[in-house]
């Protein structure tokens, strides 16, 4: 393994209670049911298709695209100004000496996300200069599953895909880095995934795989 591609939200960083609280707004303002249970299944998603997940619960006049974008553009409004509280503090230390230890290793490091934020978040936790590319969703026409993030992460690492491992915590991000015959590593919810190659409870755990 020469490189590893890294997903953002949920390995990275937890951003899962601001995606939360965003599209909370969006769900109360359409009288639809949301809850924590709800958000999990948006792990992965698009911010397109996490939409149509939430409106499995809307019961109120069709809406057609332009309505459908509206939404999508106000969630991430709230969404953008909620990362904006985001500060290096909050990232677990562990994760950054992770990386450290893993670029001294010699190892290229890239993200692989299907956020279109992405590199919003890693200014804001200003840790851009541990990651020698960013493949993410401003580059991408396909969301994971399939798995053209990663493909497209380990062509910027001017890595074979064979060479590549991804360290994901969504289901999603399992399936797509087998589609992309590439290896992968389950944290998180993805730990308990029988698809994943390898399973790590704890990022640092990382240094014992290489
Ligand atoms: C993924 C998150 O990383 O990015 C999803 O797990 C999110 O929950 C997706 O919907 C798209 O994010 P953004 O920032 O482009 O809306
Ligand atoms: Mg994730």
């Amino acid at each position: 393994m020469k490189g590893i591609i890294f997903d953002l939200d949920g390995v990275i960083i937890s951003t899962d209670k601001l995606h939360y609280k965003a599209w909370k707004k969006i769900a109360d303002k359409l009288n639809i049911a949301f809850d924590e249970k709800i958000n999990n299944r948006l792990r992965g998603v698009s911010r397109m298709d996490s939409l149509e997940i939430i409106l499995e619960g809307y019961q109120g006049p069709a809406l057609n695209k332009e309505e459908k974008e509206a939404l999508a553009d106000e969630k991430n409004a709230c969404y953008v100004e909620l990362l904006g509280t985001l500060h290096p503090d909050q990232m677990n230390p562990d994760v950054t000496d992770t990386l450290r230890y893993l670029r001294e290793k010699g190892l290229k490091l890239a993200i692989g996300s299907s956020s279109k934020n992405t590199k919003y978040i890693l200014h804001q936790l200003e840790i851009e200069n541990l990651f020698d590319a960013v493949s993410d969703g401003t580059n991408i026409t396909k969301s994971k599953p399939d798995p053209e993030v990663f493909i497209k992460a380990a062509s910027f690492l001017e890595l074979p895909e064979e060479e590549c491992i991804v360290v994901e915590d969504a289901v999603a991000g399992i399936d797509a880095a087998r589609s992309g015959h590439m290896r992968s590593v389950g944290i998180g919810d993805a730990y308990f995934y029988n698809q994943a190659d390898y399973h790590i409870k704890t990022f640092s755990e990382l240094k014992n795989l290489f």
